[in-house]
């Protein structure tokens, strides 16, 4: 009797591995005969930021600061942020919906959604499964990268690699955060910084000509400089509490001074090694997409690397720092207010929270 029951156990543990393993690769592995690797190309963009605005002349009320301080050490101007009862997939199932138009995929087209993002709508399930549920993408594997502010780049490069051996045929990734309920409005070395957004692709594998290739990516991190960008609060090692709350344990810290130095360096180094690796000048370059913290990193980052400003993508002053969502959102206005055209090269590169940094070179 017992050994009855243990046998049908086992059968039916038998019996779900199989369907498991099956269903994982089909959708997320193996290589197909001749491990022949595709080209991966962006066949569409869409964007999306809330509709509050809020210019510097708000935190002059609020904390000892300026707008003309703002301006002078950032480039920010304003930022947008969500109201009340608004949550990162709200903005991430809208900026997929307009690259999901742009692309003229469906939904139920995509084998992948990988988000980008450290401020999902809630702590799980994953943003990745939410905005599945919401787009009705029914056949497709869905999860999150926690990645700060490169969270689009790792997205990008865990995207590819799924594609490249032509398991996955479409994917959407999208980069997107939601910082303003994160922020200390006492502390004016950080709320003055950061603002929400979304921005969204949509790869296909490609022949290289009509959808552009993704060329190169770079993805890196050290976990050594873990405490130079962090929110200690709402985790597993100081779980919500009174006293998490009153300690402000929830909130954004940031070693400014350091981050930016680190900001320099990796944001150099990462795009130099695409580049070298690729055998591309930076005059081959049309436009480079920083991450958009700061308006002086990204100028002394362009003049390392032999970038002319005309070529660098800026709209940090409209939206401040919006982490995962810098770079697609910057990516996607480009796109459709015409400074990117099918066939240019885009160099974009980011750095954040971990600390992580990475790099991607597209031709478009
Ligand atoms: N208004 C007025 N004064 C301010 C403000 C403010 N909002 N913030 C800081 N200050 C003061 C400081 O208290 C300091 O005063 P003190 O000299 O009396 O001590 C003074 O300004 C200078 O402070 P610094 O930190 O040296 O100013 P800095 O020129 O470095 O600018 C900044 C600060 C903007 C944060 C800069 O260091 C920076 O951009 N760092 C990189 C941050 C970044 O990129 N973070 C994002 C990475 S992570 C992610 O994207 C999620």
């Amino acid at each position: 009797m017992g050994q009855r029951r243990i046998r049908t156990v086992f059968s039916i543990l038998l019996e779900k591995s199989v369907r498991i393993g099956y269903k994982f690769r089909i959708r997320a592995g193996g290589h197909p005969k001749g491990d022949q690797v595709k080209k991966i190309g962006i066949k569409g963009t869409g964007s999306c930021v809330p509709e509050r605005v809020v210019p510097n002349s708000y935190f002059e009320k609020i904390v000892d600061t300026s707008d003309e301080w703002i301006v002078t050490r950032t480039g920010i101007r304003a930022r947008r942020m969500i109201e009340p009862g608004q949550a990162l997939s709200d903005l991430a199932t809208s900026a997929s919906e307009r690259a999901l138009e742009m692309a003229e995929v469906s939904p139920e087209e995509l084998d992948l959604i990988v988000i980008g993002t450290s401020t999902a709508d809630m702590l799980s399930p994953s943003a990745g499964c939410i905005v599945q549920h919401r787009l009705g993408a029914k056949k497709a594997v869905a999860f999150d990268v926690n990645a700060g502010c490169p969270g689009f780049i790792y997205g990008l490069a865990v995207a590819q690699k799924f594609m490249q051996d032509g398991s996955c045929r479409k994917a959407l990734v999208v980069g997107g955060e939601i910082v303003s309920n994160r922020l200390d409005f006492k502390d004016r070395t950080t709320c003055v910084l950061f603002g929400d957004g979304a921005g969204a692709t949509i790869l296909v594998q490609s022949n290289g000509a009509e959808n552009g290739e993704i060329l190169a990516m770079d993805i890196e991190s050290d976990g050594d400089l873990w405490n130079l960008i962090n929110v200690p609060g709402g985790g597993s090692r100081i779980p919500p509490s009174h006293e998490m709350l009153e300690r402000g344990l929830q909130y954004v810290k940031m070693q400014g001074n350091e981050v930016f130095k680190q900001a320099v360096r990796t944001l150099v180094d990462s795009a130099q090694k695409i580049m070298t690796q690729q055998g591309i000048t930076s005059e081959e370059i049309d436009w480079f997409i920083p991450h958009q913290a700061n308006i002086r990193i990204m100028q002394v980052v362009a003049e390392r690397l032999g970038i002319p400003m005309e070529k660098v993508i800026i709209n940090v002053h409209k939206y401040g720092n919006t982490s995962a969502a810098s770079i697609p959102v910057a990516m996607d206005e480009a796109v459709r207010n015409g400074q990117i055209h099918r066939g240019d090269l885009i160099l974009a590169s980011s750095f954040g929270a971990g600390l992580t940094w990475g790099a991607a070179l597209i031709r478009y």
